[in-house]
């Protein structure tokens, strides 16, 4: 038998210094939709996701609120669980920094970077932005509005002097280009790849990694003067999650190399440069492959607390319905590029995709085979080559759906779906089943049953994207529990006729504008 194929996926961990909010959502979601797909593909994936909650940032966030730093790093790191379960979110396991197990894993990688000559003490002078928990150098600075010296992100910066510990990024500029040019996916997509490599192609200098001027961090081992650089510590919960420093434990030999780092497009460097480097003077294995996703606006506007206009998870959640966030978050955007979170957008998108086309679809079959075949799913009679169109692109949807994630492309996955949906759609209009029904009823006993198994299939391929709604849709269609895996969408594999189906109801309710008062509920589902 061949092994079980594996699959190790990881979100960033977020900072504790703030609540939850949409940009974390749609790395969490998107890494999301890849698990629960891999999983009804057969694989053993293993889902990480998590919190981080070392260094300056969090500490003065702590400060602010008036708390320890761990009194505080508990409370905001319980938004990020609640936020997980609420989203339903399907990660197996959630790491915390400040866990033992991820302090015994840094010193351990410490440990293996200076027994290898990679990391020597000495000073830092030079530019640090809290915001970006980053170090920047004099030409990267870009003037403020009052003529004060910015991060390129627009981060404020302060001067630090402190002894700090080094280690020797310049010695991998050659090891890294060789890696990216060996590994042609390790990046996606191919504009950050570029970006990535022409960075590094301009020279690395010595990174520091640790600091002196406070103490909320992990002490370096021996120096306790000393604790580890934020982002040494943070990167390296993707190793503590898999068992490091046990490098020889089951989960460490199932698991590492991950498969896939999903990051927003501004902490690429870290993923892309200084982990891999990191891993390589450790004698560790790089991960696969990065992906940097875009970033949302809301309504055209940068999202900012001081605009006022984060959006809150649960509040869209609560406003649209979960599936219909989903849907609109990978489906409006091509996965990698900006996107814009409009309401108008959003309504288009449930009112459109959603209830007319996939609900008119599923909800207008079903009721055909509950009213006219008395809820049985009749037996298909000879095929036209109608019919078989229609089944032959149901058919090729599993691998170009599968094709597409490979390379995280959703949007492009989605979209072949809905290709699908209009097809049926065509199909149904063209078929008229309803006439059938007088004048040849055996025909219309076929045309229901291709679009039943049509749905099927949709519907199982739906399942990662919006899970709720898939759901009620192989109920519906009275599909068992063990028959929901994507080993049902085998060639050759169909609907079985004969089953007796609930009755329908509809699966996407149109979101409704009360234009009057201003205010929007979500209507009934339309048939
Ligand atoms: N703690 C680091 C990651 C360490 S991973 C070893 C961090 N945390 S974060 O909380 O600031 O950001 C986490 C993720 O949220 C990043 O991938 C970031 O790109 C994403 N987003 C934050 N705001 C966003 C938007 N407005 N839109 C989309 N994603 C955004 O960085």
């Amino acid at each position: 038998m061949a092994p079980e194929p594996t699959y190790y996926i990881t979100t960033p961990i977020y900072y504790v210094n703030d609540a939850p909010h949409i940009g974390h959502m749609y790395t969490t979601l998107a890494c999301d939709v890849l698990a629960r797909f891999k999983r009804l593909d057969g694989y053993r994936v293993r889902f990480l996701t998590g919190t981080d909650e070392h260094g300056q940032k969090v500490q003065k966030a702590a400060i602010a609120a008036g708390l320890t730093p761990l009194d505080f790093t508990d409370r905001v790191s319980g938004n990020f669980r609640d936020l997980a379960a609420h989203m339903h979110f399907t990660n197996d396991d959630f790491i915390r920094t400040t866990e033992a197990r991820h302090r015994r894993s840094c010193q351990a990688l410490w440990q293996r970077l200076i027994e290898r000559g990679h990391i020597y003490l000495g000073s830092y002078a030079g530019w640090y932005a809290v915001r970006d928990e980053a170090f920047y150098g004099e030409g990267e600075l870009i003037a403020g509005p009052g003529g004060e010296k910015l991060a390129p992100t627009g981060a404020p910066v302060e001067w630090v002097e402190e002894p700090s510990y080094f280690f020797r990024l310049s010695a991998w500029q050659a090891p890294l280009l060789r890696f990216y040019a060996e590994n042609p996916d390790f990046i996606a997509p191919d504009s950050r790849r570029n970006e990535v490599i022409s960075f590094v192609a301009g020279g690395l200098q010595d990174l520091s990694v640790s600091r002196t001027t406070f103490d909320w961090g992990i002490p370096v081992p021996g120096d306790d003067r000393h604790v580890m650089y934020v982002w040494l510590d943070a990167l390296t919960n993707y190793i503590t999650a898999v068992g490091f420093p046990d490098v020889e434990c089951a989960d460490y030999r199932t698991f590492w190399p991950a498969d896939l780092h999903m990051v927003g497009k501004d902490i690429l460097r870290f993923h892309a440069v200084y982990w891999p480097a990191f891993l390589m003077a450790a004698d560790l294995a790089p991960p696969r492959r990065v992906f940097a996703h875009g970033w949302w606006t809301n309504e055209g506007q940068k999202i900012s607390k001081s605009l006022g206009n984060v959006i809150d998870p649960n509040e869209i959640v609560a406003r649209y319905g979960l599936d219909a966030v989903r849907y609109f978050m990978l489906r409006e955007v091509p996965f990698g590029a900006d996107g814009d979170f409009s309401h108008r957008a959003i309504v288009g998108r449930i009112n459109g995709d959603l209830a007319n086309d996939l609900g008119n679809l599923a909800q207008r079959s079903l009721s055909m085979i509950q009213q006219y075949c008395g809820g049985v799913l009749p037996d298909p009679g000879p095929l036209t080559d109608d019919d078989r169109v229609l089944l032959e692109a149901a058919g090729r949807l599993t691998d170009r759906v599968r094709g597409h994630l490979e390379r995280q492309m959703f949007h492009l996955a989605l979209t072949a779906i809905w290709e699908t949906v209009a097809s049926a759609n065509v199909y149904v209009d063209r078929q008229g089943p309803w006439a059938l029904r007088k004048s040849d009823p055996p025909r219309m006993q076929t045309v229901l049953s291709v679009l039943a198994e049509t749905i099927r299939r949709i519907a199982l391929l739906l399942q990662p994207f919006i899970p709720d709604a898939a759901s009620r849709l192989l109920d519906q269609l009275a599909v068992p529990a063990a028959e929901r895996g994507f080993a049902a969408l085998a060639p050759g594999h169909r609907i079985a006729s004969g089953a007796v189906l609930p009755k329908p109801s509809g699966v996407f309710p149109r979101f409704v504008e009360d234009g009057a008062a201003g205010t929007e509920k979500a209507g009934k589902g339309r048939g």
